[in-house]
Formats: structure tokens, C-alpha cells, sequence
């Protein structure tokens, strides 16, 4: 071999050697997220192939969640309309946001999204946590912000781009949306009272019992079952929707048929869907008042009462409601209550206090990256 060919050859290696390098630095190696765990009682739960939980896509999605340059002016963050403590609602009827006017909905908890209708939205609008990220980014009400404005942002910002590059490569939306998601799938509230009796370790009070049998029963008359069918629709330990399809949507006798909301038809193009809505989780429930979708009822006792005695007929009302009577139904009348008694109503009321997981709304790991000096 020629000295010429030797140093052709060495040449080539030492490019090889520095290519290689180079794409260590501009491919990101995320770390898979260390010990996130859920409760098996919840059970099994996806997530999407193209976004696998990383430690540093969580990590950065933390910190987007938590950060007001998301906003068109630098004033409104993710945590302005879901607050930690308040279980990741904000306490208000109807959410406001950047441009000071009262949105059309309820601002939801953020728990447990990996289980349930793997739709969001009261009317099930987004089919995954990341497409409904970049939505109130650029809604006018919301946040009203152009993403290519943010990425522009985020590009200048000191922390960011290294941030980004360590995670998924490069900043782009659908990296931010990513990252939001992923930190939204870490959001789990598994340990409220309720969880720590399904795992033995405490007793629940007479009455929160006589609330859970409720609660979890369909009324059956004719074998003297007294239920509030309330398990009927906030399914399982989740006590959110069920999973499949469209099936944790339904219409709970809110409205009577003109003052119906469009809901789950909007999506579907159903009119078998219309004033159907996703059926939240009641986990932390005692502190996300007021409630429903549009913030019509400020406790639970106004909630009670409406299932109990304040169901309005409309052609799509769930038959799950129509059917749960404590009492032997009178079939003609359209009027529906369940029959409940006032200890009943309260008992259920208590159960619902159990769903309150302190953990949850103070857990570090979930909290505003920026004031934790993180
Ligand atoms: C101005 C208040 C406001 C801001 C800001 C806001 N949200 Fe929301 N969020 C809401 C409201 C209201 C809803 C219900 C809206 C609807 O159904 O149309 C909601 C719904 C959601 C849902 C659906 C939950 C479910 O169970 O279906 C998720 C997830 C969510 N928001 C995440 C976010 C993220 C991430 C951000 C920041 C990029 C954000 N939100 C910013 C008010 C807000
Ligand atoms: C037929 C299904 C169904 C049944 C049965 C049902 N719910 Fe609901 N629930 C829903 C739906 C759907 C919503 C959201 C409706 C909306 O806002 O338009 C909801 C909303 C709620 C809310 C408000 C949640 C929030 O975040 O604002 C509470 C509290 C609640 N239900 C408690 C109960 C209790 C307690 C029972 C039993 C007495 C019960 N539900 C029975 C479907 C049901």
C-alpha cells in the first residue's frame, strides 16, 4: 500500500469518526422516563408509539406547561386555566384567558389522561393530548399565539433549544405539542382516600360506604338494590368514561331538546350524538367546582339534586338515566328521578370527598418548574 492510499484511507476514518459525532450531537438520545408507574386497578394504558414517555420530554413539557411565552403577550401560561392545586381546573364557571372574555366551557382536570375516552375536549374534538396542545395556543380567546412566532421565541430563549435538542431534535409545533403531552401523561392521581381503601390500607367512614354502594349500583327495585347508577357513566376506579370508541360520552339530562348543545355531534355528525358530552373524572372532584361544562352548578349538593330530581328530557338523554329509579317507575311520565333520599344524597356526596388526592395537587414533580427553581 502506497502512503498516499494510507492517508486516503486515514482521511476517510478520521471523517467517519467526526460524522458520527456530529450525529450524536444533532440526534437526541432521550432517557425513557424512570419509574412512572400506575396503579393495575387502572388498567392498561397507551402510549402513542411516536412519543414515548422520555425524561426529557417530560421535563421540558413541565416547563411549557408552566410558561406564559406560550401567550401572545407573555400572560397567560397552561396553569393559568388548570391550576395544580385546583386539581388542574381554575375554580371559575368558564375559563378566561388572553382576551379577558369568558370562554364557552368549563376549563377540565388534567388527571389520569392516559386512561378513558381517549378523546378530549368536553365535545371529544381532539384525538390525542397533542393535537389538542397546539389548539388553545392559537385559539384568540385562549392564547392567541402564532407558533411561528413561538418557535421563534423558544429559538432565542437560553434554556430552550438545548432543551428541545436533548429531547426530540429539533423545535417545531409538533414537538411542543409532544412535550406538552407527555408531561400531561405523567399526571396521575392515584393516591386519594379511595385508592388507599382499594390497596386496604384505611377504612372508609359508615357513611362514605353507604356512598360507595351507591355510587357504584344501578337501582333494582324489584330486589330492593338502592344505586344512584353513577358507575353506569364515570366508569371504574377511574370514574371517568369508558375507553371504546365514543362510549364515554353521554347526555345526562342537562338541558330540555332547544337549549341542547351540539357536544359529541360536532365530531361524529350524529344527530344520535347531539348533547352528548365526555364524562369527566370525579377524581379530586370536591376541588374543581363549579361544575359541568359550562360551570352551571357551584357544589356538589347542586349535583346531587340535579341527578336525583332535576333531569330534563331531551330525545338523546342517556337511557342509563331514564331506567335508575329507586322507586317502581311510573313508565308513561317523562319525569326522572332517582329517588335518592337526603342521608343517600349526602352519603354519595362524602364518597365523592374521597376522591381528594392531597399527593396530587402538591406533588413537586407537577408544579410550576419556574417558582421551584427547577
Ligand atoms: C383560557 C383557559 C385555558 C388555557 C390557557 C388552556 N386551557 Fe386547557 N382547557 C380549558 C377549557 C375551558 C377546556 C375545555 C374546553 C372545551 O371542551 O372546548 C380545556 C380542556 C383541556 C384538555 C382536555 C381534557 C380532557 O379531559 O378532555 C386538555 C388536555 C387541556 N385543556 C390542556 C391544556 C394545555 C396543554 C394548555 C396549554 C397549551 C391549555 N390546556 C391551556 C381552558 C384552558
Ligand atoms: C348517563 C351517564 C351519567 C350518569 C349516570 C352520571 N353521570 Fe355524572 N356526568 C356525565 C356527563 C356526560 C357529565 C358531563 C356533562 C356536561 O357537563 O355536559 C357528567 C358530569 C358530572 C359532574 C361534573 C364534573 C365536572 O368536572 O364538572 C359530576 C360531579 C358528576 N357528573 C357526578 C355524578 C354522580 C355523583 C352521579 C351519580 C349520581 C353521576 N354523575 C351519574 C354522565 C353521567
Amino acid at each position: 500500500m502506497n502512503r498516499s492510499v494510507a492517508l486516503l484511507m486515514l482521511c476517510g476514518l478520521l471523517l467517519a469518526a467526526a460524522a458520527v459525532g456530529f450525529l450524536r450531537y444533532i440526534e437526541p438520545r432521550p432517557t425513557p422516563l424512570q419509574g412512572f408507574t400506575a396503579p393495575f386497578v387502572f388498567g392498561k394504558f397507551n402510549v402513542p408509539a411516536d412519543n414515548p414517555l422520555t425524561q426529557e420530554g417530560v421535563q421540558l413539557g413541565r416547563r411549557l406547561f408552566y410558561d406564559k411565552r406560550l401567550s401572545g403577550d407573555n400572560s397567560v401560561s397552561c396553569s393559568t386555566c388548570h391550576i395544580q392545586q385546583l386539581a388542574f381546573t381554575d375554580g371559575k364557571a368558564r375559563a378566561v384567558g388572553i382576551s379577558g372574555n369568558p370562554l364557552a366551557f368549563n376549563s377540565m382536570s388534567l388527571a389520569n389522561l392516559l386512561w378513558g375516552a381517549q378523546r378530549f375536549f368536553w365535545d371529544g374534538r381532539a384525538a390525542t393530548l397533542e393535537e389538542q396542545a397546539l389548539i388553545p395556543i392559537q385559539g384568540a380567546d385562549e392564547m392567541a399565539q402564532d407558533l411561528n412566532e413561538l418557535i421563534g421565541e423558544l429559538k432565542a430563549d437560553e434554556a430552550y433549544p438545548d432543551l428541545f435538542r436533548r429531547a426530540y431534535g429539533k423545535i417545531s409545533a409538533e414537538n411542543i405539542a409532544r412535550a406538552l403531552a407527555s408531561f400531561e401523561r405523567t399526571l396521575v392521581s392515584a393516591d386519594s382516600r379511595y385508592d388507599q381503601y382499594l390497596r386496604g390500607e384505611v377504612k372508609l367512614t359508615a357513611e362514605e360506604e353507604l356512598g360507595r354502594k351507591l355510587f357504584m349500583a344501578h337501582p333494582d327495585v324489584k330486589v330492593s338494590l338502592r344505586g344512584a347508577n353513577c358507575i353506569d357513566c364515570h366508569s371504574q376506579f377511574l370514574t371517568s368514561g369508558f375507553s371504546t370508541g365514543f362510549d364515554g360520552f353521554s347526555n345526562n339530562g342537562l338541558d330540555t331538546e332547544e337549549m341542547l348543545r351540539p357536544g359529541l355531534q360536532l365530531v361524529t355528525g350524529q344527530l344520535a350524538d347531539r348533547g352528548r358530552l365526555k364524562a369527566p373524572t370525579l377524581r379530586n372532584i370536591a376541588l374543581t367546582a363549579p361544575y359541568m361544562h359550562d360551570g352551571r352548578f357551584t357544589t356538589l349538593e347542586q349535583v346531587l339534586d340535579h341527578y336525583n330530581e332535576g333531569i330534563r328530557y331531551s330525545e338523546t338523554l342517556s337511557p342509563l338515566i331514564m331506567e335508575a329509579d329507586n322507586q317502581p317507575r311510573d313508565t308513561i311520565s317523562m319525569r326522572f328521578s332517582l329517588n335518592l333520599n337526603e342521608e343517600e344524597k349526602h352519603a354519595i356526596i362524602a364518597f365523592l370527598h374521597t376522591l381528594t388526592d392531597r399527593r396530587f395537587i402538591t406533588e413537586e414533580k407537577f408544579s410550576n418548574p419556574f417558582e421551584a427553581g427547577d
